[in-house]
């Protein structure tokens, strides 16, 4: 019998269509803490407090001093082998699409391409008052940022918990996992929804799906195929 690895090895190489799911697993190895299992962010903090619009309301400056602290980490970190490797699985993929929860921009700074964010983008900033929505990579010294259009209170551009996601790039990930061949899911404790609905729609429509991750999902008894191991470590191996 083949193992899931060369099993997966193949299945990838024949697919045409593969869709991919991330989450902040595939960012430890940059050095990036995921939210759940060992030293997750919520383990020790409130996402209450810190990812809701609630907990922005209340407190901004908590908010926003938390935010630039994590923008300040992801712009010293790197892609790491889990990263670059997509890229090449995309490079020699028919039609490939990478669904990422992750803000921090790691993938597409590896050089991915067909990348839709479900959680926005921590590089991005909204104002409260105006919908004004701009870049900003700098370190930010006044928080919470104002807006110079209309001086209203700018906002991490990034969804929280009870916030919807962006229409049209949910869409895009449903039509993804919908007709994709094979979805890779990757790091991700696959309990946020509608993220992990991915899994559920993919399954439905009979693709093989691959768990990529070190510990059990609610999801490993009914995916295709489990490897267990760090994504930086296994995913390179399967191309
Ligand atoms: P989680 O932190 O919930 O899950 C991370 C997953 O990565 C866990 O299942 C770990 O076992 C796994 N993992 C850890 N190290 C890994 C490695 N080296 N290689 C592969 N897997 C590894 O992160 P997400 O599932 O992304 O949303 O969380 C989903 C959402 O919840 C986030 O987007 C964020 C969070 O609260 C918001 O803030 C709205």
């Amino acid at each position: 019998m083949p193992s899931n690895a060369e099993a997966v090895r193949q299945a990838l190489s024949h697919a045409e269509s593969i869709a991919v799911l991330t989450g902040a697993g595939i960012s430890a190895e940059s050095g990036i803490p995921t939210f759940r299992g060992a030293g997750g962010y919520w383990n020790h903090l409130r996402f209450e407090d810190l990812a809701s619009p609630q907990g922005f309301a209340a407190n901004p400056k908590l908010v926003w001093t938390w935010y630039e602290e994590r923008r300040r980490d992801i712009a010293k970190a790197k892609p790491n082998a889990g990263h670059l490797a997509l890229v090449e699985l995309e490079r020699r993929t028919k039609a490939f699409t990478l669904i990422t929860q992750n803000v921090d921009g790691l993938h597409e700074r590896a050089g991915s391409q067909n990348v839709l964010r479900l959680h926005g983008s921590i590089w991005t900033i909204r104002c409260e008052k105006c919908g004004a929505e701009r870049t900003d990579l700098s370190e930010l010294t006044e928080l919470p940022p104002v807006c110079v259009n209309c001086q209203g209170r700018e906002r991490p551009g990034v969804v929280w918990f009870g916030e919807m996601l962006p229409e049209q790039v949910l869409s895009a990930a449903g039509k993804a996992a919908r007709t994709c061949d094979l979805l890779l899911v990757v790091g991700t404790a696959a309990q946020v929804y509608p993220a992990a609905g991915m899994i559920d729609i993919a399954l439905e429509h009979h693709a093989v799906v691959v768990e990529i991750n070190p510990d059990a999902t609610p999801y490993s008894d009914e995916v295709t195929y489990t490897l267990r191991g760090p994504a930086g470590e296994l995913l390179p191996n399967l191309l």
